[in-house]
């Protein structure tokens, strides 16, 4: 005759629960650590809206992390306290008043991020550029950028897309019979002067590219058959990366220009130096 041991009653375990609890706090202290010691941080900023887009980010970085902090807390905590002690698992059909509670907050959270970093970043679009900004035209192809200012005359002449040949030396189809054109500068960098408002006037000849300083913190997408213009201060002189943000073909790793931040008499010399001769 075998016998047969009587089972005790499954009580359950708490070591599984405590082990994923404990793990989940260790997740979130590790990434508060990455963000409040600072371990990537940003190029400093070179313009106010630059400054202004950063506040932004740090406000909706602290609103955002306390939500996560709390709620991944919150479920560390009920991993454990709500562990399988070999209790009968029953159902409940969720609160009413809480889903509204929280859908309300986070519902009110989003939007008033959304409506306070409205300036930040509509202040480089939808604002019109000030008054005497210097326009440049930025053009983007596989995979170069191409600057054009507009020459002594002030006005950009006409393009005509059937005259573009980078090997003839118009890689942005400049019309030779607009007399407007004759005077336009055309550069593979970009040189502003320090402290001056500028209006950039952003094309595409094929794909969709993007403009992206990040000390400006200032991206844009160029789009065919658009013309969009941003505009900002850069108020400190150096030399920037200008990237494409826009997977744009197997080249796009390496598309990008440069950003000079000049003085005044500095961008003068630029200007007479690109000058074509007349
Ligand atoms: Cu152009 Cu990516």
């Amino acid at each position: 005759m075998s016998k047969v041991s009587a089972r005790p009653p499954f009580s359950g375990s708490a070591s599984p629960a405590l082990v994923l609890a404990v793990l989940l706090v260790i997740f979130v202290a590790a990434t508060v650590y990455v963000v409040v010691a600072r371990l990537y941080p940003a190029p400093p900023p070179i313009s106010q809206d630059a400054v202004q887009v950063d506040h932004q980010y740090n406000l909706t970085l602290y609103v955002t992390g306390a939500a996560f902090v709390l709620a991944q807390l919150g479920l560390a905590w009920a991993v454990f306290r709500f562990r399988d002690r070999g209790q009968k698992a029953s159902h409940i059909r969720g609160n009413v008043a809480l889903e509204i509670l929280w859908t309300s907050v986070t519902a009110i959270a989003f939007v008033g991020l959304g409506i306070l970093g409205r300036n930040a970043w509509a202040g480089a679009r939808f604002a019109p550029a000030a008054p005497g900004a210097i326009q440049i035209e930025v053009t983007t192809n596989q995979f170069v950028y191409t600057f054009r200012y507009p020459g002594p005359d002030g006005k950009f002449g006409r393009l005509d897309p059937s005259l573009v040949s980078a090997p003839a030396g118009n890689p942005l189809g400049i019309d030779p019979n607009d007399p407007a054109g004759r005077d336009d500068i055309v550069v593979a960098s970009l040189t502003v002067p320090v402290n001056r408002p500028i209006e950039l006037l952003v094309r595409s000849q094929d794909v969709v590219h993007n403009f992206f300083v990040r000390e400006l913190r200032l991206q844009q997408d160029a789009v065919p058959g658009m013309v969009i213009p941003v505009h900002f201060t850069a108020d400190r002189i150096g030399t920037y990366e200008i990237v494409c943000t826009q997977l744009c073909g197997l080249g796009h790793y390496k598309m990008h220009g440069l950003l000079n931040v000049v003085s005044e008499s500095d961008y003068d010399a630029f200007l007479k130096r690109e000058a074509l001769p007349q």
